[in-house]
């Protein structure tokens, strides 16, 4: 037998024997050559940390704060799309252990579970835990309206708005893979199967992305925002921000956060890191609104150098599949718990008590050690 799992890639190992390769793939890429992909990983190494010493680490609080709610640490759950593809209990499985963990999960629009069965879920058992929705835009503006009051009512925290996406990235093992849901799964927050994604052909293509062609709204522009705004009293975060100029654009038009993200580079390869833009937003942003990060969070250091660069909370995507993959809930509070204990451990040896106390000091730019 394998030893216990130690690091984020022995769960990625573990997923990837266990599940279909379809699924695995899906899962795991990103858009075209995937430069993007891998540069998401590498732009941690780029940064060093910088410890102090003799502080009395003997107590480390790490716990946080999204838009005034309390989480236990500053790393919570990314959306991703059909998660009872890599565990019969998907996204409900994810709940349970963001909730006995304390943290906070964004449920995708395309989730396999619908929004009130996963925030029954998440208050099934215990306290802790924020629920937010992630909102694809529809070209049926009363058929996205009808998410967001649904949310609304089962008791969602926020709206994380994806503006990455108007149409689907080339992800070449899904089109070469037609990728589309196994036949007993759908997205389960709508009724038709056209909408549920649960079609029986999409053709000789990546089905998800013939799906995105069909559905989702290309028009979006930041009008609506001020659209979304007014059909909404949760806060609305801007999901999917790259630039200063943006992110400026953003809190003009009124949100309530920014969310630094490449959507885990699985839409336009080519874009830079999301750690290496993160600096630009925040000083753009200069405490206007709440901005986090996602995209390549795979350690404990990696979550203490985002948070020194000026990210609030930052969110993890694909490991919570490989944490579901490998063993359901149980298996994403073993993912949670150890990316907590490396966090602990980071703020500990760097003489952080407190995640108030992680500051832009605590980092500096690798230059010699660059790719470039
Ligand atoms: C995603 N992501 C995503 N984003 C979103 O707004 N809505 C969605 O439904 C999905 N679905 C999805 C599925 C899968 C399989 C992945 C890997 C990603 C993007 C996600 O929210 C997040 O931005 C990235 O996953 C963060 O990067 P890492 O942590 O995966 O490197
Ligand atoms: C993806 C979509 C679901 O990245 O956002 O696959």
């Amino acid at each position: 037998m394998a030893g216990p799992r130690v690091c984020v890639s022995d769960f990625e190992l573990e997923a990837r024997r266990v599940l279909p390769k379809a699924v695995y793939d899906y899962y795991r890429s990103g858009a075209d050559e995937q430069s993007t992909l891998a540069d998401n990983v590498d732009a941690f190494k780029r940064w060093y940390v910088v410890p102090r010493i003799l502080r009395d680490v003997s107590t480390v609080d790490m716990s946080a704060s999204v838009l005034g709610q309390r989480l236990s640490m500053p790393l919570c759950v990314a959306a991703t799309a059909m998660q009872r593809m890599a565990h019969p209990e998907g996204e409900t499985a994810t709940a349970r252990a963001c909730r006995a963990v304390g943290t906070g999960m964004m449920l995708s629009s395309w989730a396999t579970s619908n929004i009130e069965e996963v925030m029954s879920a998440m208050t099934s058992v215990g306290e802790g835990g924020v629920m937010w929705l992630q909102l694809y835009i529809y070209k049926d503006r009363e058929l996205t309206l009808s998410l967001v009051r649904r949310a609304e009512e089962a008791g969602y925290k926020a709206i994380f708005l994806t503006v990455d996406t108007p149409y689907l990235g080339r992800r070449w093992d899904d089109m070469r893979n037609c990728f589309k849901l196994p036949p007993h799964l759908s997205m389960s927050n709508f009724s038709t199967a056209s909408m549920a994604f649960s079609e029986e052909s999409y053709g000789n293509d990546s089905g998800l992305a013939v799906y995105v062609a069909k559905a989702i709204d290309p028009t979006l522009c930041w009008d609506d925002i001020t659209w979304l705004k007014q059909h909404t009293r949760l806060p609305v975060i801007v999901k999917g921000v790259l630039t200063g100029e943006d992110a400026v654009q953003a809190v003009n038009y009124g949100v309530d956060g920014i969310l630094v993200s490449n959507h885990g580079a699985r839409q336009l390869d080519g874009v830079p890191a999301t750690l290496d833009v993160l600096e630009e937003v925040v000083q753009a942003v200069q405490g206007r609104c709440e901005v986090y990060m996602d995209g390549g969070v795979r350690r404990g250091t990696d979550v203490l150098k985002a948070l020194a660069l000026g990210a609030k909370a930052v969110f993890i995507g694909r490991p919570v599949l490989w944490g579901l993959a490998c063993q359901g809930e149980q298996g994403v509070v073993e993912l949670l718990d150890l990316l907590k204990e490396e966090l602990r451990l980071a703020m500990a040896l760097s003489g952080c008590r407190s995640v108030s106390e992680v500051s832009r000091s605590h980092v500096r730019r690798a230059e010699f050690n660059s790719r470039m």
